[in-house]
């Protein structure tokens, strides 16, 4: 439901809406579907921003929901009054999950979060990118004389999952098992329970997890594992936790920004041309289609009762902090629908990657690949573009993603 400006509607049954929540904040937006996201993912989201800032939505719930810019900028933040314990409105995920570092707050958080910063250091990623190209030429050779993909299926889905394993040091052979775990945890089908999901990608895990305790090696998982964490060694359930945590953080957020990145170059032609006759421009772009695209959706809960945008948050309720309710509102950025490759922001001022103490990690290495994608598919690849046959779906969740991008080109 909206209103003329767009905005949802305000919700009709209001029984179960706490006492302290302002009626005229409610509304009924379920962010695992906003409605249209399937054919415009990012419109869907940006109706939210015709009204105010912070709206209560009745689904999955009830919480809270940062509709503007700098509302949810501020409270990604906040992590004195902003909890990353509870992880999602998924029912039962943080419970389950227990990410280090991901579900931890200060003090707890530093010391293991430096560590895996250590994993991830400038000179890994560096060391990580030829076998990222390697990878990348391989599929694309694999399907340019064909004439055109489902860019998710065959690519995008593929090298995110074969960088992981490459940096842990486990066989490529392996993403058959790994790739629907990332897509369930943030777009669930119902088709597995929280528990499992966790307890399939524990399975997995844990004989490696041994061996990297036992006996270090040059891989990510070793890296980490060998900091201590204030003096002492990582428990085995602390290790599980941390390397669920990247396996689950690392596979879904880049097929997801591989193929939005792909659908924004199929659609602009120019931009394909400008950036094959100027391939120095590429990082720069990368960056700016990483602004322009953003789907990572946290959530927070507030342990600290405050007031915010005129409303109270009351210690206990949730917050949900999409990045494209900041990146795309104009309050934050000018034009923020427009691709400009000359706008020449840091990363660090853009949320895609997150805010605060919490910002991705893996940041570096996801930037990198994202670079190598964008350099060699268009030294590569003759002009492409979408299959007009066929649709280009969205499915929303914690991380929106194509659900397909059917591309074409001349042979
Ligand atoms: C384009 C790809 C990616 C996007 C959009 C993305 C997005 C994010 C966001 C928004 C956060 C902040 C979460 C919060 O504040 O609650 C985050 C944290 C994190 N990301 Fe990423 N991420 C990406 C790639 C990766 C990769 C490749 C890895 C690792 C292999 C990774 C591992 C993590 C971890 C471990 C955290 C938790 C950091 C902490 O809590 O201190 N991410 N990511």
């Amino acid at each position: 439901m909206t209103d003329p400006n767009g905005a949802p509607t305000m919700a009709p049954g209001t029984a179960s809406i706490p006492t302290h929540v302002p009626r005229d904040r409610v509304i009924d937006f379920d962010v695992f579907s906003p409605p249209g996201s399937q054919a415009d993912y990012f419109g869907a989201w940006m109706r939210l921003l015709n009204g105010p800032d912070l709206v209560w939505t009745t689904a999955n719930g009830g919480h809270w929901i940062a509709a503007g810019g700098s509302t949810v900028r501020g409270i990604w933040e906040d992590a004195m009054r902003f909890s990353n314990e509870a992880l999602a409105v998924t029912p039962g995920l943080g419970e389950v999950m227990q990410f280090i570092p991901l579900q931890q707050d200060a003090p707890e958080h530093k010391p293991f979060r430096s560590a895996v910063m250590k994993g991830f250091a400038h000179q890994y990623i560096v060391a990580t990118e030829p076998l990222v190209r390697e990878e990348t030429i391989r599929l694309i050779e694999a399907i340019r004389a064909v004439g055109g993909c489902d860019f998710m299926a065959e690519f995008a889905e593929i090298l995110p999952v074969h960088t992981f394993l490459s940096v842990i040091g486990l066989p490529p052979e392996d993403r058959v098992r790994l790739r629907p775990l990332g897509r369930q945890l943030t777009r669930p089908d119902g088709s597995m329970t929280v528990v499992e999901l966790r307890d399939a990608a524990d399975a997995y895990l844990e004989p490696h997890i041994r061996e990297r305790l036992a006996n270090p090696g040059p891989d990510l998982f070793s890296r980490i594992l060998s900091v201590p964490i204030e003096g002492r060694a990582w428990t085995f359930e602390e290790s599980q936790r941390m390397c669920r945590n990247l396996l689950f953080g690392g596979l879904d957020t880049v097929v997801a920004m591989l193929g939005n990145i792909m659908m924004h170059l199929a659609r602009h032609p120019a931009e394909q041309e400008e950036l094959r006759e100027a391939p120095g421009m590429i990082p720069d772009a990368a960056d700016e289609l990483m602004r322009r695209y953003p789907t990572v959706a946290v959530t927070r809960n507030c342990v600290e009762t405050c007031e915010i945008d005129g409303v109270t948050i009351e210690r206990g309720d949730l917050v949900y902090l999409p990045s494209v309710l900041h990146n795309l509102d104009p309050r934050s950025f000018e034009t923020p629908e427009k691709v400009d490759f000359a706008r020449k922001l840091t990363q660090a001022r853009h949320s895609t990657m997150g805010a605060g103490p919490h910002r991705c990690v893996g940041a570096a290495l996801a930037r990198m690949e994202v670079i190598v994608v964008m350099e060699e598919w268009l030294a590569r690849m003759p002009a492409f573009a979408l299959d007009e046959g066929a649709q280009t779906t969205f499915r929303a969740g914690n991380v929106g993603a194509l659900d397909q991008l059917a591309l074409n080109w001349q042979t």
